[in-house]
């Protein structure tokens, strides 16, 4: 924190999200690769997903409109924000940034934009990003989006990553505040680039790595070692939010709720069996929409501000890991 600063709080004021209308099912899966809904559920907790119409939704559509959503709640305008940062790894085009059209759209010109590109961490990366920012009191109100569409970047003739995946946005607006007791109390951002080929999108054939010149998956789409991508989000979950916790001083009783990235009902529940929640306190919709990577988050935290089980006082804790490999958390008293 700057020292000639006063100290600050940072409050979260409003909380949107998108998803597209169209639903891909298990049985519509099952339809076109050799899969089935016992097989999927089974492994995953995914019933269904939503899928961009590519005629009319994408990233920049879904990511402006949980924006707008977000604005709605937290009775702002556009021009209210001096930055938007959208977490996404499926942009239209890598220039301009998602955030600048974003930006235009909503009327936020000439606050500043910028993506960031940490896969599945994508939405708490950036508001781990935007509270620092505030706090070091660079920027007053900020709009943190996550925003995916995944169907953009999956081949649906391989059954081990396509059913995985949905299309989403979440997006949230946070503002500086004079009570320095409210925001975020612990943050982390970590990654580890030596296993960046257990999840990865190619373009060329000169970015595939040795190890994985056999892998049927075309070029553009995304590639997973689901086995070896289950292993390191299993331990790392569970190392991130004991962390978290530990040093908030919570435990299974005191926190709030506990938002984890929609990666796989399985690597959720062991990380919560594990830590001892209860059930209730780790919101799970993986059922309705799939992993929508930088999106999950945001979605969640949505749905459940919109719920209003977000409680004052009671922290809650954002936790996800991703491509790069890159892993978050993010504790949070609103
Ligand atoms: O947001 C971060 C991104 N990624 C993740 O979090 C993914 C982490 N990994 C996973 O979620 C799991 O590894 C998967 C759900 C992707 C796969 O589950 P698994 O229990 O690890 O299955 P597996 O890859 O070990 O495959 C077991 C069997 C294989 O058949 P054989 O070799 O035992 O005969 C696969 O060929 O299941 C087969 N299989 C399928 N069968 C039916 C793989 N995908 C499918 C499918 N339907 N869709």
């Amino acid at each position: 924190m700057n020292g000639d600063l006063p100290a600050c709080g940072v409050r979260i004021c409003g909380t949107g999200s998108y998803v597209p209308e169209r639903r891909m099912t298990n049985e519509d899966f099952a339809k076109i690769l050799d899969t089935s809904d016992e097989w999927i559920v089974q492994r995953t907790g995914i019933h269904e997903r939503r899928i961009c119409d590519p005629a009319r939704e994408s990233t920049f559509d879904m990511a402006r409109t949980a924006l707008e959503r977000a604005l709605e709640c937290a009775e702002m305008k556009g021009s209210d924000l001096d930055l938007i940062i959208v977490g996404t790894v499926t942009p239209e085009m890598t220039c301009p940034s998602v955030a600048a059209r974003v930006g235009a759209a909503v009327g936020a010109v000439p606050a500043a934009a910028f993506d960031v590109s940490a896969a599945c961490c994508g939405f708490v990366y950036g508001i781990n990003i935007a509270q620092g920012l505030i706090r070091a009191g660079m920027f007053r109100t900020i709009g943190v989006i996550g925003a995916e569409n995944m169907s953009s970047i999956v081949d649906y003739t391989d059954r081990s990553v396509s059913i995985l995946f949905g299309d989403a946005a979440g997006a949230c607006i946070l503002k500086r505040d004079p009570d320095p007791r409210i925001g975020c109390l612990y943050q982390r951002l970590g990654a580890d680039g030596t296993g960046w080929h257990s999840l990865y999108l190619p373009r060329k054939q000169r970015d595939v790595p040795a190890c994985d010149v056999d892998n049927p998956i075309r070029l553009g789409n995304i590639r997973m070692n689901g086995k070896e991508v289950f292993r390191f989000a299993v331990t790392k979950f569970r190392e991130v939010l004991e962390e978290a916790m530990h040093h908030t001083n919570l435990t299974a009783e005191s926190v709030g709720q506990v938002i984890c990235h929609q990666s796989n009902l399985r690597i959720i529940e062991a990380a919560r069996e594990r830590l001892g929640l209860p059930r209730e306190k780790v919101f799970i919709n993986i059922d309705k929409y799939g992993n929508t990577s930088a999106g999950s988050v945001g979605l969640c935290l949505d749905e459940l501000w919109r719920a209003g089980k977000i409680e004052r006082e009671r922290p809650f804790v954002m936790v996800a890991f991703g491509g790069g490999l890159t892993w978050a958390s993010s504790v949070w008293r609103v």
